[in-house]
């Protein structure tokens, strides 16, 4: 079976008012991590690792003063990341620095492709860091264009890495090393969409976006007050209203990346929709969407399911995969379903199974 997705089209939601007042909210709550005098640049920590001989200088941040902790030429140890991690989420590198900063994740994956002495798990590492930092600075600036590029680029990678072989995407979502729910919710649904749609026959370019639409299927939560989303327990019904807005928000921030597929963001807008027009934002049936974005919502239940977050311990593969068989046909299809479970199976089973 192979799906096509050009010629769909996104008709925006929001007014301009809407959204711009959106937009300022968000501009106020990022602005603590910022440098005013626009010399520093915030680096997510999680993106930070300790083996490269990484070409700039990293600083700490105390009140409005800036420290070095690790200057240019010079491996960051692991006791000292460990030790900054706990106190600090950001790091800062000089604003003239981040071209060489990204540079250097840039060079890393294109050398490392090529590198058969590497362990898929190794690269697994270097591409999930990278990600890290591009979903980081995504959420902090979701309208930044340079940002999508980048979160293009890894995405490309993303893509060829789990065509190389089976099961590769489990390499990605099994390192579990960045305990920010937002990352590995992020990595996980890219990856499992794109594994998903191979199975379910889409081709190259196509699968770069359905793997854009997993990476970014929540970016309207960036819109959401971070005391909603952080919250550590159930939401009440003032927060879920706020809180059932972000496929919107994120619909409208993505349409008007105007170099990205419209399907991007109709994914965003319809991930929370089902089969059975019980979702929201619209209460569509699922089957009235573009299949990709069933793929999407399989990969974002589970995914959902299976990572760790403050207040609730994840659920094992079987567990997760057993509450999501219930869910059928109110939210999922039967078709689809065997084929996400078919991609856990080894080899072996799914030989049994097919
Ligand atoms: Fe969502
Ligand atoms: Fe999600």
């Amino acid at each position: 079976m192979t799906h096509s997705l050009r010629g769909l089209s996104f008709n925006p939601i929001l007014t301009d008012t809407d959204y711009m007042a959106v937009h300022q909210f968000k501009k106020k709550v990022v602005v603590d991590y910022r440098d005013p005098s626009g010399q520093y640049l915030p680096v997510s920590i999680e993106s930070i690792s300790t083996g490269a001989t990484d070409d700039f200088d990293l600083f700490t941040k105390a009140g409005e003063q800036f420290f070095i902790v690790k200057p240019k030429g010079n491996k960051l140890n692991l006791e000292m990341l460990t030790k900054l991690k706990k106190t600090n989420p950001y790091l800062y590198i000089k604003a003239e620095d981040r071209d060489t900063y990204y540079a250097r994740f840039d060079n890393q994956l294109s050398r490392m492709f090529r590198d058969t002495r590497l362990s898929p798990n190794e690269k697994a590492a270097v591409l999930t860091d990278w990600t890290v930092e591009i979903i980081d600075q995504l959420f902090k600036d979701p309208s930044h264009p340079e940002s999508v590029q980048q979160a293009k680029s890894a995405t490309e990678h993303f893509v060829r890495f789990i065509s190389e072989r089976n099961q590769a995407f489990l390499e990605l979502v099994e390192l579990r090393d960045h305990d920010h729910y937002t990352y590995s919710h992020s990595v996980g649904v890219a990856s499992y969409s794109i594994a998903l749609a191979i199975a379910q026959g889409y081709k190259d370019e196509d699968l770069v976006n359905v793997g854009l639409a997993g990476l970014l299927h929540d970016l309207g939560k960036s819109m959401i007050d971070p005391k909603i989303i952080n919250k550590d327990g159930p939401l009440n019904s003032d927060e879920w209203s706020q809180m059932k807005k972000h496929p919107l928000y994120g619909a409208e921030i993505l349409s008007r990346h105007k170099d990205l597929d419209p399907l991007i963001a109709l994914a965003a807008e319809g991930h929370h929709e089902n089969l059975s027009g019980t979702g929201y934002p619209r209460g569509v049936e699922a089957a009235k969407l573009d299949p990709l974005i069933s793929i999407i919502s399989m990969a974002d239940a589970y995914s959902a399911l299976t990572t760790k977050r403050s207040y609730s311990t994840p659920r094992d593969a079987v567990t997760a995969l057993k509450l999501m068989k219930e869910s059928i046909p109110k939210k999922f299809g039967a078709d689809m379903f065997k084929s996400f479970v078919v991609m856990f199976l080894n080899e072996s089973n799914r030989k049994k199974v097919a």
